[in-house]
């Protein structure tokens, strides 16, 4: 798979998330990112609808429990045929080789599988003073990319400041997705570090996943039109 735009449908209802999918009918269909919100309220139905559409997916449930149970939950998910799914790299390297195993069907193929390292919502302070992690956070970042890589995981969710770094600890054919994305002249909203499409290719971002400026947009075919405009072409 190259570089591509996967637009975040975080919405609380397949009603919703199909009104807005039926605006790309006839045109590049997007690649789709599935919350916990959308696979809460509607289960692993909404992500067979989503497919049989032909939309690739991006199921980001963010498994993190013990071993045993995240290679068991992975076996599920599985069977659901998705592109990519995640989970949380602080589960240690041997929650992550079993999310792995759980994964890979009995034909050995498998969904990507990507790591969160820390997310974006966590600071430096609150990262000392909540999970008594006293190192530097960028450094905490790319410790975890490590793990993920020497657990055998595809890439990382980082943010698009990130991604060249993550791609020279851990190699250029680690992926790197990257949220936090927004035009030069959009809204940042409640997004603190953001970058443009452009700058996150510039940098060497593998996938970009946009929300709001494409779901909240007057055209939202137009808006993500321009995204892969700008990051794909
Ligand atoms: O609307 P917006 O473009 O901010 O949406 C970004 C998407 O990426 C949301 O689904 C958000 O939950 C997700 N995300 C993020 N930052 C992370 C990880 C995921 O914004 N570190």
């Amino acid at each position: 798979m190259g570089r591509d735009v996967i637009v975040a449908c975080d919405f609380a209802s397949a009603e919703k998330v199909y009104e807005f999918l039926d605006k790309f009918e006839g045109g590049r269909k997007p690649f789709v990112k599935i919350g916990m919100e959308l696979f809460y309220a509607e289960g692993p139905q909404i992500v067979r609808e989503i497919k049989k559409r032909g939309h690739k997916i991006f199921l980001d449930l963010k498994l993190h429990d013990i071993p045993n149970t995240v290679k068991k939950s992975m076996a599920v998910l599985s069977n659901l045929d998705v592109d990519i799914t995640n989970l949380h790299a602080s589960g240690t390297i041997r929650m992550m080789e079993g999310a792995l195993e759980g994964l890979t069907r009995p034909d050995g193929t498998r969904p990507l599988l990507i790591a969160v390292t820390q997310l974006t919502s966590t600071d430096q302070e609150s990262m000392e003073n909540d999970l008594l992690i006293k190192e530097p956070i960028d450094k905490v970042v790319m410790h975890y990319a490590h793990n993920a890589k020497v657990a055998g995981l595809d890439g990382v969710v980082c943010s698009p400041l990130e991604a060249g770094k993550v791609h020279e600890t851990c190699g250029k054919d680690f992926l790197t997705i990257t949220p936090g994305v927004r035009f030069a002249d959009g809204d940042i909203g409640d997004q603190k570090r953001v970058m443009t499409p452009a700058q996150a290719k510039e940098i060497g971002s593998d996938y970009i996943v946009v929300g709001r400026p494409i779901t909240a947009a007057e055209d939202p075919v137009a808006a993500y039109n321009r995204c892969v405009e700008e990051f794909c072409d």
